[in-house]
């Protein structure tokens, strides 16, 4: 964790349960050697004492915007201009409201404003409150600013409510913060995250010949594919996509395999898994194939015409169940009961994760550029709200890497 070494975080504390955890935060960002000034809302001040932050920071803890005592010791730009990374941690919904509006009613919104260093969230609420509509406009409006949202991780809260809200545990934030200075190293002879590693990443759709003209398929683009493709890419592994027929084009630096039907992508799947460390399967795979392909078009006539369908194999489920598998990574495209079929999904085909979209809501899903997640692994649960699919495959690239280092 030497890349903490030095670093300016400047942690924003507002008024959740959540704030409790927040001193271990600090003392653990300081044993890297980063450097951490506090700033808490009124509201956080009723849940922990800015005596403790100030403590375990070394530091004075600012509170308040038109104090002219603490404006002489370092001011609101000041702070802003100090920072290289500001993390919100507890984000209550008022305090993701308010930055996302551009209010600056107190200090923490108002260094937000006047920043330019990158702002991390880590929401914390009830999770009806993380669910409102509201909410969930809000968080969409910051990632699409680009502000990383981390979390919220799911469980039994405080209210007695279960479900997604919780803020992510000190130990994922700590990596999630490395994580972003490793991301930003700009050492010509920097290790990056994922060096040493090989990702095998299906995507685009398949297509099931009928006869020679004619086949069954879907609307996948192979974006979403495409862009988990680049993230891994970027962040320094290398990377083969094996892809259906699709018509953007492919990412930099990455070893595409162009396929056609679900039968020879099973066959490519199983040979690239073999040495892969990370297996991810976003195509959209056709389910069924027609038991004899005609050799000849077939013909019109006046008669209904029946297909007979046999099964495609699982290709990711084929992959998780490989002797010495990769970390396996599935999709689950939903029209509806979205939790309930990815968690059937995640268990029957055996998965180290997985990511569901509903692909009935307009604006994301197939050939959007826009998309959001809901991503399972065995013990947990995190929303990646709307955003573009660059954006949520590196969102989605960290939750991999984070859950894979785990289960190492
Ligand atoms: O390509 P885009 O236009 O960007 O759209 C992105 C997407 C909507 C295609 C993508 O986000 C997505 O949801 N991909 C998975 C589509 C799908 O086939 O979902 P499914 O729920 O039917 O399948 C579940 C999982 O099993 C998927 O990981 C799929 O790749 C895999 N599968 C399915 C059938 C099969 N025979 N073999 C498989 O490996």
């Amino acid at each position: 964790m030497e890349i903490l070494q030095g670093k300016n975080i400047l942690l924003g504390i507002t008024g959740g349960i959540a704030a409790y955890k927040t001193p271990e935060l600090v003392r653990r960002l300081k044993d890297h050697g980063a450097n951490i000034r506090v700033v808490m809302t009124e509201g956080a001040k009723a849940f922990i004492t800015p005596l403790t932050l100030q403590a375990v920071s070394g530091n004075g803890v600012a509170d308040s915007l038109l104090d002219t005592q603490a404006e002489l010791a370092m001011g609101h730009i000041e702070l802003a201009k100090w920072a290289d990374l500001i993390v919100i941690a507890p984000a209550t919904a008022d305090a993701i409201a308010r930055i996302a509006c551009g209010m600056a009613n107190d200090l923490l919104t108002t260094i937000c404003l006047a920043t330019a260093a990158p702002l991390a969230i880590a929401p914390a609420m009830n999770q009806q409150m993380w669910h409102a509509q509201a909410t969930q406009d809000n968080v969409a409006r910051l990632a699409a600013r680009n502000v990383k949202i981390w979390g919220p991780g799911s469980g039994e809260q405080a209210c007695g409510d279960v479900g997604l809200g919780r803020m992510l545990d000190v130990p994922e934030l700590v990596d999630l913060i490395c994580q972003h200075y490793q991301a930003h190293a700009t050492s010509p002879n920097k290790q990056t995250t994922l060096s040493g590693q090989r990702w095998v990443i299906t995507a685009g759709p398949t297509r099931e010949a009928i006869d020679p003209v004619r086949y069954i398929s879907n609307h996948s683009s192979g974006k979403m594919g495409y862009a988990i493709a680049q993230a891994a890419q970027q962040a320094g592994a290398s990377v083969t996509i094996i892809s259906g027929p699709v018509t953007i084009v492919s990412p930099k630096d990455c070893n595409v395999i162009n396929v056609y039907s679900a039968l020879e992508m099973h066959q490519h799947a199983l040979e690239q898994a073999k040495n892969a460390t990370v297996f991810v399967a976003c195509a959209a795979v056709a389910d069924y194939r027609v038991s004899e392909i005609a050799e000849q078009k077939i013909k019109k006539s006046n008669v209904e015409l029946q297909l007979n369908l046999v099964k495609n194999p699982d290709i990711v489920a084929d992959v998780a169940a490989l002797a010495k598998r990769p970390f396996t990574v599935g999709f689950a495209a939903e029209t509806q009961d979205l939790e309930k079929y990815a968690l059937g999904k995640l268990k029957r085909k055996n998965l180290d994760m997985i990511a569901a979209n509903n692909v009935a809501t307009a604006g994301q899903g197939f050939n959007s550029d826009n998309n959001a997640l809901t991503v399972f692994s065995k013990s947990k649960t995190i929303e990646l709200p709307l955003t573009s699919k660059e954006q949520l495959a590196k969102q989605l690239v960290t939750l991999i890497t984070q859950q894979q280092s785990k289960s190492e």
